[in-house]
Formats: C-alpha cells, structure tokens, sequence
C-alpha cells in the first residue's frame, strides 16, 4: 500500500485529499496540517470548512484510508508521494509587498520534507505558486544532507469554492507537469495512474512544470479577467440606461466568448483571484514586461472600483448620508455555497459603510462565525442568522452574496418591517426586482437603472 500524505488541511487539502481516498482505496491518504484545532475538526462531523456534499465523502472514507494528523514531520518520511497544499497568501512586508506571493509557508514545508526524510519521493506542488518554483524547491530538496531522490511534479489546483466535490468528482481537467528527464516522467506517470481511478485518461493533460504552473495562474487571471470586463460595461449601462443582463445574453451567446461569468456584481472576492493576478503581474514586472503587468493589475483596479461604486450609489440613492441609518447586509461569504469570507467584497464593503457612519446588521447562512470575526473592530456591527431579523428596521438591504435562499424571502413581511422609504441594493442581481418595486421598494441594481415603487406605495 503506497502512502500519500497531504501537508495543508485547508480549502484544497482537505477536499482534494478525500475524493482520492474515496476512489483508490489502495491508498493511505494522511492529512497534515501546523493547525491542530483544524485537524481535530477534521475528526468530526464538523468540519472546518463547509462545502456541499464534502461530509459524506469524509466520512465515507475517514478511518478507511483518510487520516488527519497535527504531527506534520513525524508523518513526512512515511511517505510516498507529498502533496503540498499549504497557503500562499500575497506578501504582505518588504519587496514584492501587496503582490508578490509569500513563499514562507511554502519553503518552511519544503525545508521539513528535505530534513525529514530518508527514502526516495515524488513531491507535488498542489499550492498556486509562481511559476520556476519548483527550480527553488529542488535546490532545497537536493541540499537535503540525507542523500534522499526527490522527484518534483506541478499538479495545481482548479476546483472552485461551493462547487469543490463536483469540481474533484469530475473536473475539467486535470493538469501534471514534470521534467522530461526519465525520472520526471517516471514521477508524472504515478500521480497520472492516481487520477485514472476516476478520470478520463483524455481528461488528464500533462506538460512541463512551468506550463503548468502558469496555466492555473492564467485560468484565474482570465476568469477575473471576464468578472472585471463585465462590470466595467454595468457602470456604462448604469450611464446609458442599458440593462447589463440583456448586454451579457446577447454576448454570451456568441460560441467563441461563451456564457459563463458574464454577470454583473459588486466584484470577485475569496483568496486566489486577486492574489493569483498580482503575482502573475509581479512576475510580468520582474520579468522586463511592464506593459503586461499593466494589463492585468488593471483588472484588479477595475474590481476595487466596482466596490466603492456600489457603496457610492447607495449614498447618493440615500440622500447622500448613511450615517445612523441601519444596513441589512445580506451575505458575508465571498459567493454563495461556501463559509469562506477571505478578500470578500462584503468586507470591503462593510468597511466603506462603517467610514460613512452606517449602522450594520449581517446576516449569512453559512459564514457568520467568519463574519463576526473579520468584523470583531468594527464598531456599531451586529449579527443574526435570521435574515427578518437583520432587516427589522432597517432603512436598506444591501445584498452582497447571491444565496439563493435570499430569493425564497417574503419580501412583503420584510418591507412592513423596514424604515420608510425602504430601499433594496441588488449586489448579485439576484433578486425579482420589478416585484419587489410593486411591493415598494426602491430598487437598485448593478448596471442597469434603479426601479422606483409605484406612486401609491410608500
Ligand atoms: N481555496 C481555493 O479555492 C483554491 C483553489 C485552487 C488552488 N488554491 C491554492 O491552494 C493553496 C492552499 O489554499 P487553501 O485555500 O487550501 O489554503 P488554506 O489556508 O485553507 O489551507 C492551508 C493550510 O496549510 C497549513 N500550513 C501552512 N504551513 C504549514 C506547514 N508548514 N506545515 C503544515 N501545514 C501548514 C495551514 O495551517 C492551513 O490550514 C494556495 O496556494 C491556494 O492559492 C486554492
């Protein structure tokens, strides 16, 4: 039985790790992570983190051939194969600050696994990294005083948040990259046969380490890319008086662009798409192409923008001062389907309305631990799961994360409840905004122009 051992129980880790258990028993999968709190929530029933249909899978496999462990280097020479899965945020010291990705995580680990070990293995780069780390994590793999073989292969990651199990049960594609050297390629066929259990042999593509370990900083710049574009052409409809919906249909129809993340909003958010895109601009920066860092930095100013835009409209629809006024914040987590909440625009958004004096109530049906943690400073804050609750006197909802429970509401309770005029601001375009104009709210969408309540409501 060969053994695979996962550093880094996150988001990646955690998910990533369970559905190869799940479909090659033939495997010990072990699970480590520095976080022992982590590790124990792994051991029960609640999980750190939540994600649809992740628990079923757990414990389908947990005691089987899943384990999770806080002892990181006393499990590093058991194995055979090492996923590397822990965190590489955006640097936030020195050179490189607010864009380069911090490596410390990344080479603490592989400064374990060179100490650690005494027999040959195969180390996979699962984390986002720059691309030519692996030429660094070589260089300190080979100066292991233990004369071990190491074999580095890139095999990043692509599942989405709310979407992971799907996205690991029956992913797009699965990309390894390895040297072309006989023990590269060696190296690339063993993760290979792991995803085979499950995946289509056509499915799975391999290349060369740097390939790959741009492609997964490319698929994340354009995806960023095509939210930036869309919501750049919501501020011109909310201009013209064209209706962003209607312009993205017509585009995304058009089979060469296709109609994927073509909605309008108030902004991507969670822990890679931002950092992913100034690292990939960093790198461009480093590399002597200003002009193309240029490019992609744009799409993260264009993302801030879209923020304070949306902050700004809510001022100016609320005669221009906030302060005092109570806000229902409906949603915290970056997108709906996870309890995620890091670089969410609620967050951003929230703290706009604090400087404007605003009074907030959140609500989440998932990320409110979360929430009540990033906001722990924030004076004048409270939190319910209930989202009547929130809005019991509220002069405004303002409706950050697109769950869609927050369609199923009875929006007439809510509007007997809330300060007159009552006003709805539409973050996600989620919501049926002409009937909620009926019942009379003034409504306010992104990137098409506001519906004001017929004359006789108030
Ligand atoms: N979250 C996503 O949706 C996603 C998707 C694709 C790729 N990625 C990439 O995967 C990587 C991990 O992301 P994540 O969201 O799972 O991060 P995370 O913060 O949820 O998890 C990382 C874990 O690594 C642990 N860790 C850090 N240093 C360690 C060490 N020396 N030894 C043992 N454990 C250590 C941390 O305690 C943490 O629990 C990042 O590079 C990220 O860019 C993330």
């Amino acid at each position: 039985m060969k053994t695979i051992v996962c550093i880094g129980a996150g988001y990646v880790g955690g998910p990533t790790m369970a559905v190869i258990a799940k479909h090659c028993p033939e495997y010990r999968v072990e699970v480590v992570d520095v976080n022992a709190a982590r590790i124990a929530a792994w051991q029960t029933d609640s999980l750190p983190i939540y994600e649809p249909g992740l628990l079923d899978v757990v414990k389908a496999v947990r005691g089987r051939n899943l384990f999770f462990y806080d002892d990181v280097e006393d499990r590093i020479d058991r194995a055979d194969i090492i996923f590397v899965s822990v965190n590489t945020p955006t640097k936030g010291f020195g050179e490189g600050a607010g864009q380069a990705a911090d490596l410390q995580y990344w080479e603490r680990t592989a400064r374990q696994i060179a100490r650690c070990s005494t027999k040959a293995k195969i180390v996979v780069e699962k984390s986002t990294l720059p691309v030519r780390t692996a030429e660094a994590l070589e260089a300190i793999l080979h100066a292991s005083e233990n004369d071990v073989a190491f074999e580095v292969v890139s095999n990043p990651e692509f599942l989405a948040e709310g979407t992971a199990i799907r996205d690991l049960e029956e992913p797009d594609r699965v990309l390894i990259g390895a040297r072309a050297t006989p023990s590269g390629q060696a190296a690339l066929e063993e993760i290979v046969k792991i995803y085979a259990h499950w995946v289509p042999r056509e499915n799975i593509i391999t290349t060369d380490v740097w390939s790959s370990e741009l492609a997964k900083l490319t698929a994340n710049a354009f995806l960023a890319q095509r939210i930036s574009s869309v919501n750049a052409i919501s501020a011109l409809c909310e201009r013209t008086g064209a209706n962003v919906a209607h312009v993205s249909r017509a585009v995304g129809m058009d089979r060469r662009i296709g109609p994927k993340f073509l909605r309008a909003g108030v902004g991507f958010g969670g822990s890679c798409f931002r950092k992913d895109i100034l690292n990939l601009a960093y790198l461009c920066e480093y590399h002597g192409l200003p002009e193309v860092a240029a490019y992609w930095r744009q799409v993260v100013e264009l993302n801030e923008f879209q923020k304070r835009r949306f902050v700004r409209s809510m001022l100016g629809a609320m005669f221009n001062t906030l302060a005092g006024k109570r806000i229902a914040v409906f949603g915290f987590a970056f997108k709906p389907g996870t309890s995620d909440t890091r670089d969410s625009p609620a967050m951003a958004i929230c703290e706009l309305l604090i400087e404007e004096h605003a009074q907030l109530v959140v609500t989440d049906p998932r990320a409110l631990d979360n929430a009540r943690e990033d906001l722990k400073d924030a004076p004048d804050c409270a939190f319910t799961p209930d989202p009547y609750e929130a809005a019991r006197g509220a002069d405004a909802i303002a409706l950050i994360t697109g769950w869609p429970e927050y369609r199923e509401l009875d929006y007439e309770r809510i509007f007997r409840q809330m300060a007159k005029p009552a006003f709805l601001f539409d973050g996600w375009n989620e919501l049926d905004h002409e009937a909620l104009a009926r019942i009379g709210f003034h409504v306010y969408r992104v990137g098409a122009p506001p519906l004001e309540p017929p004359p006789e409501s108030t």
